[in-house]
């Protein structure tokens, strides 16, 4: 049977039915899946019974496995990470702010998978930006000073122990495996009008989570510019909010959209398991 993909009717995010990811996909089905993610960016499939295995060989049909430096993968697996929150846990809701996964790597990863285990009945929905939609309707005037321009990429503000889940956060008693480290100091220079590798379409890249500078422009230009761009690229025309169901994998591509977390269901607990799509070759 073919995928049945049902637009979200948001500007990006789609629905997939007719497949059962419990079990290999054939290549032809590979084939479409793809070609709906570049299409529609971030792909729901509700009611799905997998395990880790399933979550794995799902990940490898769309390019190798990432590196997730600053993330314990669960006991038993390299590629897996917890997103884990206890019902009485008090630390901030990790990966609040809008980020593209690992954008601060020489080559960030393509997409992320996430599966939905323990879902809570109210809140915890993923937010997503669309930054092909962000920089097409932007303004001329500040595209062209954005445009031929690097930005500097570093994790340090969120995973240098003196970062937002360094040594402090870790005595907060966050129950998620986050593991601080002076190597989040390091920088990567990224294109911020970018082309999508597998598409061509053009898109920012980069967000107020790991772009700490415009290369080649003096600090207050350089703040000046960022606050400008971090402000467009998340308005709320730009949005798909994605709710959450028990058994839900989603995937999105990170050279595409920004993402962030949500709070709102204090009280209960949240737990999906994530795997990260590596950098796929520019097509030929
Ligand atoms: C993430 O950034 O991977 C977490 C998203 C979420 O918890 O909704």
């Amino acid at each position: 049977m073919a995928p049945v993909v049902e637009p979200s009717g948001q500007l990006c995010g789609a629905r997939v039915t007719g497949v059962d990811l419990s079990r290999p996909l054939a290549p032809e089905v590979v084939a479409q899946l793809r070609s709906a993610w570049l299409e529609h960016l971030v792909l729901a499939f509700p009611d799905q019974s997998i395990d880790d295995d399933d979550l794995e060989r799902f990940t490898l049909y769309f390019g190798p496995f990432g590196e997730d430096p600053y993330i314990k993968p669960i006991p038993g697996r390299e590629h897996v990470i917890a997103i884990r929150r206890r019902a009485d846990e008090t630390a901030p809701i990790f990966a609040e702010s809008w980020h593209s996964d690992w954008s601060f790597q020489a080559n960030p990863p393509a997409g992320t998978c996430l599966f939905g285990i323990t879902i809570p009945t109210r809140g915890g929905d993923t937010l997503f930006a669309d930054q092909h939609a962000a920089l097409a309707a932007r303004p001329a005037e500040l595209r062209a000073r954005l445009e031929g321009r690097l930005a500097v990429h570093s994790a340090a503000v969120s995973y240098a122990p003196s970062g937002l889940y360094g040594t402090n956060d870790q005595q907060a008693g966050r129950s998620m495996d986050i593991i601080s480290s002076d190597a989040a100091q390091a920088t990567q220079r990224h294109p911020i009008v970018r082309r999508h590798p597998e598409t061509g379409r053009l898109g920012l890249f980069g967000c107020a989570g790991y772009v700490t500078a415009i290369d080649g422009l003096d600090d207050d230009e350089s703040r000046e510019l960022l606050s400008a761009w971090f402000r467009w690229q998340t308005r709320e025309e730009f949005v798909y909010r994605h709710a959450w169901e028990p058994n839900m994998l989603i995937m999105w591509d990170n050279r595409s959209l920004l993402h962030r977390a949500t709070g709102g269901y204090e009280g209960q607990e949240r737990l999906l398991h994530r795997t990260t799509i590596g950098s796929v070759p520019a097509a030929s």
